[in-house]
């Protein structure tokens, strides 16, 4: 028996000091020689030497860093890291000490200096803004509010512009058109200048690349084709991957082209590079452990402005690109220095490293940040929900709906309540703890939801699986709202809880996670539905989920209790001032 607690006491031991690595940034210096790496889960950011993978050292960051960039001489390393006190850590890259940290806003990732290297941009994902810091004095400059959740940005070579990459569709989800976009910042004004649109069901927008010679950028993203019910995945009936062109001398959108091919799909493109001889362009799919290597001056000879089809054309990349298996899995963001392409790879805790030189047939190996490590439950159920391979014909993965496990502000009709009346994905933060799952409580259980997902959505996977899935799903912890003060409820949100009393929010929006866990008409029907009860939602993390409501019809919390709330059905709200009201989305804008 004490033998038993011994070698118990000593796995658990052995599983504690496991540190997944999960490197999803790389920032190459701009000499080509070094690279840095920032490893996500351990919250370090590994700096190697490029043609050898030596390790020089590590940085460590206080939370995980979400995003790298050097001074142009490559002697300051820029990290971003942190959530609600979200922060650039700057370190001088020859001793590797810490020179100074600047705070910033909610979540910063991908910064961006400019080519004078005094100043350093940066996106704020959940203030939906883009920051301009003066790298000397540490200052922000102006805050410039952009559409949703900017996730990645590039500067045009000229310096007069600053591309910006919006995650997720910003609006109603029962619109007509609906995706996420790129918003221009011109750098002379601070000011967004324009807005490039994206084709109908862009969404998961993830990374950007400027081709070396400034005259095109390449954005990666899943197009989703939500217009039609969920009835097939072949040819791409539900989710299709793309990238989308944008030219830079027009300053225009020029054509989206797919990924896929016609019984293949490439799931969740992630990190795109171009080489600095423009040949190659490089797109990694997360979803499915690979990397295409696209020809591209047979891609621009064969892309036209004018072509409408372009983006449904599955077999558009016949014989111009080479798709790549890689040595490891979840492959993410991606540079090329010279013949190198090197790839993050998220859940093997490496690198791959492509040689170019030979692109028919290109030679891929494997660069460690560490041992090898094997997965405990919880990471596997968040590889798995992250992997696409084991989809049918590998079209998406739980990701390519559910972004970083939440929405992908989209509507669906997926046919678990009758046809033609599409339903906004729901966030998977709490499903666990408040069934029954789906807003008509059509399934019992998060569980029941998860196999459901499986079943119609990818294909068949072994119980284990699934139970690795509800494990990882378990493990989700909420962000905190930025609508907080100092982690604390403003005083506007403050005077909303009492509102929320009054009008008696908490009589179904109780307990815990504000939800009674019962089903209520609360005046929400379309006409369209069999039942017009709806599941009580959770509203923790609700700041996170816009658009609202089963058929994301209201863009915000206020319309979802003003304009749609005519009769009182849902709270009492008919009688409440517009203070009142501001009050009382504060304080839900809070949770
Ligand atoms: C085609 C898009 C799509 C894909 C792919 C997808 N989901 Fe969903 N998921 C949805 C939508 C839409 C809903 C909301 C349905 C409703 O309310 O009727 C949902 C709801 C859920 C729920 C219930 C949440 C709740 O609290 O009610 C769970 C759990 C879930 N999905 C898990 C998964 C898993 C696991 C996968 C991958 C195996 C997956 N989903 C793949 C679109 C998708
Ligand atoms: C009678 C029960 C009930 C009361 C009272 C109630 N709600 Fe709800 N709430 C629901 C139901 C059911 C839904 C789902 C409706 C739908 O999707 O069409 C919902 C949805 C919501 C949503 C949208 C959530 C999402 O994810 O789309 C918000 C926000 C919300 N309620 C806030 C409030 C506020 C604020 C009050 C008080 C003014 C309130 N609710 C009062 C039952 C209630």
């Amino acid at each position: 028996m004490l033998l038993g607690l011994v070698i118990t006491l000593y796995s658990s031991l052995a599983l504690a000091k496991e540190v997944y690595r999960s490197p999803s940034h790389i920032a190459l210096s701009n000499d080509g020689k070094q690279l840095f790496v920032s490893e996500t889960t351990a919250n370090t950011v590994a700096q190697l030497r490029s043609v050898s993978g030596k390790l020089v050292r590590r940085y460590t960051t206080p939370s995980e860093p979400t995003g790298l960039a050097l001074s142009p001489d490559d002697k300051k390393l820029y990290i971003t890291t942190g959530v609600s006190n979200g922060q650039v850590l700057v370190f001088d890259t020859q001793s590797g000490k810490k020179i100074a940290s600047y705070k910033t806003g909610h979540s910063p990732t991908a910064p961006v200096v400019s080519a004078d290297g005094k100043t350093l941009y940066l996106c704020n994902r959940f203030n939906h803004k883009v920051a301009i810091i003066d790298t000397e004095s540490g200052k922000t400059r102006a805050s410039i509010s952009v559409k949703r959740e900017p996730l990645a940005a590039a500067l045009t070579l000229d310096g007069a512009h600053l591309l910006v990459v919006n995650h997720l569709p910003a609006g109603a989800a029962n619109a007509g058109y609906v995706a996420a976009s790129i918003s221009i910042i011109d750098t002379k004004t601070s000011k967004v200048s324009n807005e490039f649109k994206l084709p109908n069901g862009s969404n998961g927008l993830q990374d950007i690349c400027i081709s070396a010679d400034g005259k095109y950028a390449y954005v990666s993203h899943v197009l989703a084709r939500y217009q039609l019910p969920t009835t097939q995945l072949e040819r791409g009936w539900v989710n299709t991957n793309a990238v989308s062109v944008f030219d830079l001398n027009k300053m225009t959108f020029y054509n989206t082209f797919l990924l896929d091919d016609i019984d293949l799909g490439a799931p969740n493109p992630w990190g795109i590079a171009t080489s600095e001889n423009g040949k190659i362009l490089a797109v990694t799919h997360a979803g499915s452990h690979e990397v295409s290597l696209i020809d591209r001056v047979a891609l621009h000879k064969k892309l036209s402005p004018d072509n409408e089809e372009t983006p449904n054309d599955l077999s558009f990349l016949v014989g111009i690109r080479k798709r790549v298996k890689l040595p490891g899995l979840g492959p993410r963001h991606c540079v090329i220095a010279g013949q190198q392409l090197y790839i993050a790879q998220f859940f093997s805790n490496d690198l791959a490293v492509a040689d170019l030189s030979n692109t028919d047939d290109p030679v891929v190996s494997t660069l460690p940040l560490g041992p090898v490590q094997q997965m405990d439950i919880t990471r596997r159920g968040r590889f798995l929900f992250n992997d696409g391979s084991f989809c049918f014909q590998q079209w998406q993965s739980c990701t390519s709906c559910h972004p970083s496990e939440r929405i992908d502000a989209l509507n669906w009709d997926i046919l678990n309540d009758g046809i033609g009346n599409p339903k906004n994905t729901k966030s998977l933060l709490l499903a666990h703890k408040t069934p029954p799952t789906t807003v008509t409580g059509c399934r019992a259980n998060a569980e029941t939801s998860v196999r459901a997902g499986i079943r119609f959505f990818m294909a068949v996977l072994p119980e284990s699986d699934a139970v690795a899935i509800d494990e990882f799903l378990k493990s989700m912890k909420a962000v905190p709202s930025p609508h907080l003060v100092n982690n604390q409820l403003s005083v506007s949100a403050l005077r909303g809880k009492a509102v929320f009393k009054k009008a008696r929010c908490n009589k179904c929006h109780a307990g815990d996670y504000y939800t009674d866990l019962n089903l209520y008409d609360v005046g929400t029907g379309t006409g369209r539905e069999i039942d017009t009860k709806f599941d009580v939602p959770t509203l923790i993390e609700i700041w996170r989920s816009s658009p609202y409501l089963h058929d994301g019809r209201s863009q915000s919390i206020r319309e979802v209790m003003t304009i749609h709330n005519p009769n009182d059905d849902h709270g009492y709200t008919k009688n409440l001032s517009g203070d009142d009201i501001d009050d009382l989305t504060e304080y839900v804008l809070s949770l």
